[in-house]
Formats: structure tokens, C-alpha cells, sequence
């Protein structure tokens, strides 16, 4: 099968892109390398902006997929409140402009990846994938517009498009700068003896899901996922945000830092999110690494990309 995995350079996108061609498919990665950093060998790539609709026509008209993962977002929650314009394009005109490229040349499938963040702030936890969006944060809000379109595609014109809802993702390869995600930016910091930053007290929990888990269960809902629908991907993990600081602290000895800073909570930061994976246990799919296993692995990988850095 032939597969286009926009953003496919970056965290997610390029774990997803090895696996499909580990077993046997080809690969073209359309991204603007704007976060990407990683185009896997065996992939063929064309750097392209997925706002860019003219190029992202031929692209596609020419390498005639199978199916398309969309992936290409910007995210992060420093970016997404420095730049809420190219956010909105980037997620949801872009989305349109990503759907409306493979419906022009008649796709059988089209995963588009959206977010758990959409869920936003209510008490009621696991989340299930019927709970009506309820955020008002820069991110999520496109990430909802973005859901509804393909929906209403879907809907309106039979656009053979699935969406899936990843909670917290982390692993090797992803950002570990002040602009990237939790897990990385401690395991970071503990590696090079600096002190770990929460926003408030620590008590918020969230619910981790190791990359491999979640490219997983990407691919189960672009085989068996039903058009229309959207999937939760969730780690089934939940964890009190301290007691990830104090876990790490205690898998990455010994450190010369022990340090926790304690910084405001911050003012759109979601109290506690997990999610029911229900849904996808109908399809066959539950995560299977622990959280433990996945730190180590995912520990493992900064410590040798630091051991490379000189100095
Ligand atoms: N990381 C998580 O925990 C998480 C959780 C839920 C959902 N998601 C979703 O998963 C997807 C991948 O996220 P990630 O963590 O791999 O982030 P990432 O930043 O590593 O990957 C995004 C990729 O999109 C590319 N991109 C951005 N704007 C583009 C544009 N205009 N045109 C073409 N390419 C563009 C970037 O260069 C990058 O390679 C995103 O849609 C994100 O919303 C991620």
C-alpha cells in the first residue's frame, strides 16, 4: 500500500512512517519541517507546507495513496499561545486543504489525528469519546474545528475519513525543549542536573501512552476503524504529575539536582484527563508498555543523544 503521512518528520509522524514500512509499504512524507526533524530511511519525502494547496495537489496527484495520515499540526502548549493565527491555519485550513487534496484523488482512507485536549476541563473522568468537546484554549478549539469538518466531509460527501484522540504521548525522539512535553523536558532537565518545573501543586493528572502504543493503535483505526468516527487513543495510565517528577527522579540516579520548582498553574491547564479506552478494545486494541518500560526506553534515548553532544 502506498501511504502519505503529513507531518511524517515529525515525533509521532515518524514513528508511524518506520512502522508502516516495516512491513512492506511505501511512504511519502509531506512536511515543512517547521518542528520535524526525522525523515526514517526508506521514506520518500517533499518538503511541502500542508497550507500550500497547489503543491500539496501535485504531491498527492503523483504519488496516487492508498491512504492518508494527517498528522501536520502545530502544538505545544508555549507555541500555541505565542502564535494562535498559524495555528488556526495550520490545524484547521490546513485539514481542509489536506482533506480536500485526497478527496480530489479519491483515497480509500484518511486518518486524521486530533487530540485528547478537545475534552477540556469537566470532572468527569475516563473521558469517552461521547462527551461533547468543552475547551476554549487555543489548541484545542482547532483541533475541534478541524474534527467537525472531516466529520461533516463524511457526512455531506462520504470522504472516508477517521479520527483518533491521543492522550499524552512521549518517547524517543520528541521534544525536549522548553517548546516540547513533559516527560522530555524532565527527563532532560534531570539529566543535566536542573531543577523540574510544575505549574501548580502537582496534584493534575494525565494519562501517558508510550509512542509505539499509540502508532499502534493509529494503523488498527486505519484498517478496521469505522468512517466518521473518532477513536480515543489513551495509555490507560493516569498519573499525578509530581509523582511522574518523583518517579523519574528516582529512575535517573544519580542526579546532581533533586530540585522541584513550583511555578503558577498556568491559566488554561487542564485539572485531570484520562481516557476510557473502550472503544478501542472493540478493535482489538489495548496499549501494551507499561509506563515504567516506556520511561526507560524513552530515558535510554536522551541519555545517549546527550552522551553525543560535545562538551
Ligand atoms: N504529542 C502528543 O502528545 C500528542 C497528543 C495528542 C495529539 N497529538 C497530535 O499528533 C500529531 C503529531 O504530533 P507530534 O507530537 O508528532 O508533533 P510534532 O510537532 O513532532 O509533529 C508535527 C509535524 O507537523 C509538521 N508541520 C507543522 N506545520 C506544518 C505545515 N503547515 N505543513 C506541513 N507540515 C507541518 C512539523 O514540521 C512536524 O514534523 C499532531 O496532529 C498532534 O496534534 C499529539
Amino acid at each position: 500500500m502506498k501511504i502519505v503521512i503529513t507531518g511524517g518528520a515529525g515525533f509521532i509522524g515518524s514513528h508511524l512512517a518506520l512502522r508502516y514500512l516495516q512491513q512492506g509499504d511505501q511512504v511519502l512524507i509531506l512536511d515543512n519541517m517547521s518542528t520535524g526533524k526525522r525523515v526514517v530511511k526508506g521514506a520518500e519525502f517533499a518538503q511541502i507546507d500542508i497550507l500550500d494547496q497547489v503543491s500539496l495537489d501535485r504531491a498527492m496527484k503523483a504519488y496516487q495513496p492508498d491512504i492518508v495520515c494527517h498528522l501536520a499540526a502545530t502544538l505545544g502548549v508555549k507555541r500555541v499561545i505565542e502564535q494562535p493565527l498559524m495555528t488556526w491555519e495550520t490545524n484547521v485550513i490546513g485539514t481542509l486543504n489536506v482533506m480536500n487534496s485526497a478527496r480530489e484523488i479519491g483515497v480509500k482512507k484518511i486518518l486524521n489525528v486530533s487530540t485528547s485536549s478537545i475534552y477540556g476541563d469537566n470532572d468527569r473522568n475516563p473521558k469517552l469519546e461521547s462527551f461533547a468537546p468543552n475547551s476554549d484554549e487555543v489548541y484545542s478549539i482547532s483541533k475541534t474545528s478541524a474534527e467537525a469538518y472531516c466529520r461533516s466531509l463524511f457526512e455531506e460527501l462520504g470522504l472516508p475519513v477517521v479520527t483518533v484522540r491521543p492522550f499524552n504521548v512521549y518517547g524517543p525522539f520528541q521534544d525536549a525543549t522548553p517548546y516540547g512535553f513533559v516527560i522530555c523536558i524532565f527527563i532532560r532537565n534531570l539529566l543535566e542536573g536542573k531543577p523540574l518545573t510544575i505549574f501548580g501543586d502537582g496534584t493534575q493528572i494525565r494519562d501517558f501512552m508510550f509512542v509505539d502504543d499509540c502508532v499502534n493503535g493509529m494503523m488498527k483505526v486505519v484498517n478496521s476503524g469505522v468512517d466518521g468516527e473518532a477513536y480515543n487513543l489513551s495509555g490507560q495510565r493516569p498519573i499525578q504529575i509530581l509523582d511522574l517528577a518523583h518517579k523519574l527522579q528516582e529512575m535517573i540516579p544519580p542526579t546532581k539536582c533533586r530540585e522541584i520548582d513550583f511555578a503558577p498553574k498556568r491559566p488554561k491547564d487542564i485539572y485531570r484527563r484520562w481516557g476510557s479506552s473502550k472503544k478501542m478494545e472493540g478493535l482489538g486494541w489495548s496499549p501494551k508498555i507499561s509506563l515504567d518500560s516506556g520511561l526507560v526506553k524513552t530515558i535510554e534515548y536522551f541519555k545517549q543523544q546527550s552522551d553525543r553532544r560535545p562538551g
